[in-house]
């Protein structure tokens, strides 16, 4: 039947919005000038309302926000799943006999797998329509995620067209990963800026992908492996095996350790053998997907609401390794806790090399039993952080020395204490210079007063210099003081004392956190921010009132309280205040912040990173926009500026060259 000329030329213009979007969006080289393409738009929409009829969700005029912006809520055309895990092969036989029972087979029949690892990353999905990438987002809640495509064109390897015969209809799902290599890389670059370092792979390419600005994602080199489908129309495919040579032939990068098996016994192998092998592996693996291979199959087994019936994750069990004891320190913190360590004989486990692992307190060193030289068993508690967790007490030679947990701090030799309801050991004198270090870094730290450009050796420098004792005295430093150092030049000290004077307008809430109270993390200097209001209040409410808090358990309070009335919390709050430290929640930024009110957006490339600028324009109050209009103040233009200098000139928006960017960003802004 043909289709009425109304049906036809809705089909034709949706193909000639989607060429063209792909055009601007996708390869950022248009065809055609915005008002060409409105009047395509315009047409299409107008048709659209005469003929309700033929509406689809997947026309152009569907899709609410721009697509080319990153972060636009974008719904997956068909949800994006997750998967049933498995611990072990009773479970894993379970699934295969299952699978037997609902395609009416006997119980017993092995079935046909491609068993994959299963990658630690994030989610994406890349909707491509008649071949063009239209847009790549984020797996987000299963049903919408936010676009991320520029992003993730940063990834080499992924096609923005495909190849011919083009199906109309296609979405792409794989993972985004970084490597351990690129990890380490990353972590180094953010210790060496006194920022703190990303917990594992997984969210440092979170944070990567997540970037308002593709030249710092495209910093970072992400990688990513496709393994799977959504939405497809049009794709000649029968088998998983075959989808991914497919993608091999199209250029999306693959995982090549995959494997096709016949029944669970043999899938069951594949596991097995990655579990050790996976740590000779460049990327984070937390087990093994295991898939019904024949598409016709998976098509009659379905879905359960949150997973397919075809594929179920074997979970691999967490890493542990085998090493030696060389000694055992114990460590002051912030609240002076006393933390034992093991100092260990480096070994690899899960992609870093571990030579420490906390043995957390006196009663955990008792209840092991370790000793120096002991052979142990190390694994990572949530993934991150060794812990000793096993001593191989079949392994003694009789050479072990036990190891006495010390009545004294190790710092300053103050007798320790414990509380009655406590497992820690403390030492009790505030200031002890083990825990001054640690409090210094703590109030310096980002979800703190959010200092850069402070990190470990800078504090101890600091405090050998004797130019601090406490976090108040970092309010004092003076360029005088700092450019002598070793560690400091010129320009960082200007830079870190305009980090210390921007931090002064932190909001209460973090300030709260910085002091270090014991028990007051995050959540709960926010709740007292809140429910307070200043700082000079809460010093006078009592310990009841301070009970009232919605979630503010008696334990919490009376540790606020009694911190609050310590008279060394209560001298270095009154030099904070002194400093000019805003104490109140409604503190906002004030004027003396050089560039409060300015508007800057950069283009081009600068000497150095971007992100590094726009943090300091920030710092200094001013805002960082994205597109240039007549409301921006101030235009910075490195080289290959583009098209954002030509409207900013037109627009008569003052530019900043590299030359006066030093002076903008030393908070002087250009006449
Ligand atoms: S297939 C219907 N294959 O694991 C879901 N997923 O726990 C089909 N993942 O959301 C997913 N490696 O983000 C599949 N080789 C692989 C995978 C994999 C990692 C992730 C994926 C998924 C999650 C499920």
């Amino acid at each position: 039947m043909r289709k009425p000329p109304a049906a036809q030329r809705i089909t034709q213009l949706r193909e000639q919005i989607r060429y063209h979007n792909y055009r601007y969006h996708i390869l950022d080289d248009p065809e055609i000038s915005d008002a060409e393409y409105d009047s395509l738009m315009r047409e299409l929409r107008e048709l659209e309302a005469q003929h309700p009829e033929l509406v689809t969700p997947d026309s152009p005029t569907q899709t609410v926000g721009a697509l080319g912006d990153t972060f636009t809520p974008v719904n997956h055309l068909v949800p994006m799943l997750s998967l049933d895990n498995t611990f072990n092969l009773e479970e894993l036989q379970e699934f295969e006999r299952k699978l037997n029972r609902l395609l009416a087979l006997d119980e017993a029949t092995p079935q046909e797998y491609l068993c994959e690892l299963k990658i630690d990353g994030l989610g994406v999905n890349l909707y491509y329509q008649q071949g063009y990438l239209q847009w790549a987002a984020t797996r987000g809640n299963g049903v919408t995620g936010e676009i991320i495509t520029r992003n993730l064109l940063t990834i080499p390897g992924i096609p923005t067209q495909l190849g011919p015969p083009a199906p109309p209809h296609l979405e792409i799902r794989g993972e985004v990963y970084l490597s351990w290599e690129e990890f380490a890389r990353i972590n180094q670059l953010q210790e060496s800026k006194g920022k703190p370092p990303f917990k594992n792979p997984r969210n440092a390419a979170a944070g990567s992908l997540r970037q308002k600005d593709p030249a710092v994602t495209a910093e970072r080199s992400l990688r990513a492996f496709f393994y799977t489908i959504g939405l497809s129309e049009g794709l000649e495919v029968k088998s998983q095996q075959e989808l991914l040579n497919w993608f091999d032939a199209q250029g999306f990068p693959t995982n090549p350790y995959r494997q096709r098996v016949q029944g669970m016994e043999a899938a069951y192998g594949y596991c097995q053998s990655w579990i050790q092998r996976r740590e000779k592996l460049d990327f984070a693996v937390d087990g093994a997907v295991i898939k019904v291979n024949s598409f016709t199959l998976q098509e009659e087994l379905g879905f359960v609401s949150s997973a397919p019936r075809w594929a179920i994750a074997f979970k691999f069990p967490a890493a542990e390794v085998a090493t030696r004891v060389l000694d055992i320190v114990v460590q002051v913190g912030r609240t002076g806790a006393l933390t034992p360590v093991a100092v260990l004989e480096p070994r690899l486990l899960e992609g870093t090399v571990v030579s420490r692992a906390t043995l957390h307190n006196r009663d955990h060193v008792e209840r092991l039993g370790v000793r120096i030289g002991d052979r142990v068993l190390i694994h990572k508690a949530g993934g991150i952080i060794p812990e000793v967790i096993k001593v191989l007490n079949e392994e003694r030679t009789g050479r072990e020395r036990s190891f006495p947990f010390p009545d004294t701090c190790p710092v300053c030799g103050t007798p320790a204490v414990q509380a009655p309801e406590e497992v820690a050991v403390r030492c009790p004198n505030p200031d002890c210079p083990g825990k001054v270090a640690v409090r210094i870094r703590h109030f310096v730290s980002r979800r703190a007063m959010n200092i850069e450009g402070l990190g470990e050796k800078h504090i101890e420098q600091l405090l050998d210099q004797e130019l601090i004792r406490d976090p108040a005295d970092l309010y004092q430093l003076t360029l005088e003081q700092l450019v002598p150092l070793d560690r400091f030049g010129e320009k960082s000290a200007q830079n870190l004392l305009q980090q210390i004077t921007a931090s002064k307008q932190r909001p209460l809430n973090q300030l709260l956190f910085a002091l270090g109270i014991q028990h007051v993390g995050d959540r709960t200097a926010l709740l007292l921010a809140r429910h307070f209001g200043s700082l000079e209040r809460l010093c006078q409410v009592s310990l009841e009132e301070l009970e009232q808090v919605p979630e503010v358990g008696p334990v919490v309070a009376k540790s606020v309280y009694e911190a609050l009335h310590d008279p060394e919390m209560a001298d270095l709050i009154q030099r904070l205040q002194a400093a000019g430290v805003g104490t109140t929640a409604a503190s906002s930024p004030s004027q003396d912040q050089p560039l409060a009110g300015l508007s800057f957006v950069i283009t081009g490339t600068l000497a150095r990173p971007r992100r590094e600028v726009k943090a300091q324009l920030e710092t200094l109050g001013a805002r960082v926009i994205d597109s240039v209009s007549a409301q921006t103040d101030f235009l910075i233009a490195g080289s290959n500026p583009g098209s954002k200098l030509a409207k900013a000139q037109a627009l008569g928006v003052k530019i900043v060259d590299e030359g006066q960017l030093e002076q903008v960003l030393a908070g002087k802004p250009p006449a």
